[in-house]
């Protein structure tokens, strides 16, 4: 099967991810995909939490923190600011103790403390994960392309989602069982609401948003996961683990790309030996590749003669994944 014929026969596959490791061409596939849908007249948004900002790299244009910005019709791209997000949780927190406690200004001691909250990984790693469900579960596109961060990041999504929701499931549970008391003593005490009651609101808030983004991630039906590959021994051997992996997690994967294919047509030309090599080392890959992942294999893209920046080469690109023509 070819690509293009995965996304025509799946049309229910609206949540698009390209994973493999570092540098493989993730962006760049993402961001070819992303063109190809929005110029078959969907509404296409494609995002990362990448600090790198490699979305703005792609598409020459300053995007990073600025919101789904319109790269041409159709053609929507994001990238988060994690750092931003986190400034927000701070406000928010010193907002709400200075609500709570009626106080003109927030405390040395606290203040320290909210700094130092915000230098934690585990909450860099937090506001991703909102912004991303954010994304999600706003529902305005037709397609989601998230370009992802090298693999072992997008495992850590996973299983960090899979964890938060044990983790919530648990609370809830214990909030559940805390409520029949309280409703009891809030009647009693002729309260509205229990305070208890509006901390299990937003518990169950978090386990929907969790749950939604997760269960999208995990759809079979929704979500298409694409390997990227190059000819390569230790890549294919990391792809191989790597798939082993994602089974775990349950993310279907939709097959495999494999990029930097040298055209096999110059072996027929007058190339140095050095060329002469490489095309025979990729040969021996590309023959085991077809091997390890055979019919799940969908496009083998070329290497091309520059980098892959700019809407004519990103058009190139997305002519040879998807074929060319409308
Ligand atoms: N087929 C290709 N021909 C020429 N250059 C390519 C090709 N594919 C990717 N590149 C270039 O290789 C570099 C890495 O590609 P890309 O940024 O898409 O990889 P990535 O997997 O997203 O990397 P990261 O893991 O850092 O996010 C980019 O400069 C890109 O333009
Ligand atoms: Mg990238």
């Amino acid at each position: 099967m070819s690509l293009r014929e995965v996304f025509d026969k799946n049309p229910d596959r609206r949540y698009i991810m390209f994973g493999g490791k570092g540098g493989l061409g993730k962006t760049t596939f993402s961001a070819a995909t992303a063109y190809w849908l929005a110029k078959q007249g969907h509404k296409v948004l494609v995002f990362s939490v990448d600090p790198q900002a490699s979305l703005s790299d792609i598409f020459c244009m300053d995007i990073f923190g600025k919101g789904p910005v319109e790269i041409m019709p159709n053609l929507y791209a994001q990238e988060i600011d994690a750092d931003k997000r986190i400034k927000e949780y701070q406000d928010e927190i010193r907002q709400k103790i200075l609500d709570m406690y009626g106080m003109e200004k927030v405390p040395d001691e606290i203040e320290d403390y909210i700094q130092a909250a915000a230098a934690e990984p585990a909450m860099e790693e937090s506001a991703i994960f909102d912004e991303v469900v954010d994304i999600v579960v706003g529902g305005q596109y037709d397609y989601y392309i998230y370009d992802l961060v090298p693999l072992g990041h997008a495992l850590y999504y996973l299983s960090m989602a899979s964890v938060y929701d044990q983790w919530i499931d648990k609370i809830t549970a214990l909030r559940e069982e805390m409520e029949e008391y309280n409703k009891v003593a809030a009647v009693m005490k002729r309260e509205k609401e229990s305070e208890e009651d509006q901390i299990l609101r937003e518990l169950q808030d978090i386990k929907y948003r969790i749950n939604k983004s997760s269960s999208i991630l995990t759809d079979k039906e929704k979500t298409a996961f694409f390997f990227v590959v190059i000819p390569e021994e230790m890549i294919i051997l990391d792809t191989q683990k790597a798939a082993g992996l994602f089974a775990k997690f349950d993310v279907p994967l939709a097959g495999y790309i494999v990029n930097r294919v040298i055209p096999a047509e110059l072996a027929n030309q007058e190339i140095p030996d050095y060329l002469r090599n490489r095309l025979a080392m990729q040969k021996k890959y590309l023959n085991k590749i077809s091997q390890t992942f055979g019919d799940e294999v969908l496009a083998n893209v070329p290497e091309f003669e520059r980098d892959i920046t700019g809407l004519p080469m990103i058009e190139r690109v997305a002519e040879v994944m998807f074929g060319g023509g409308e």
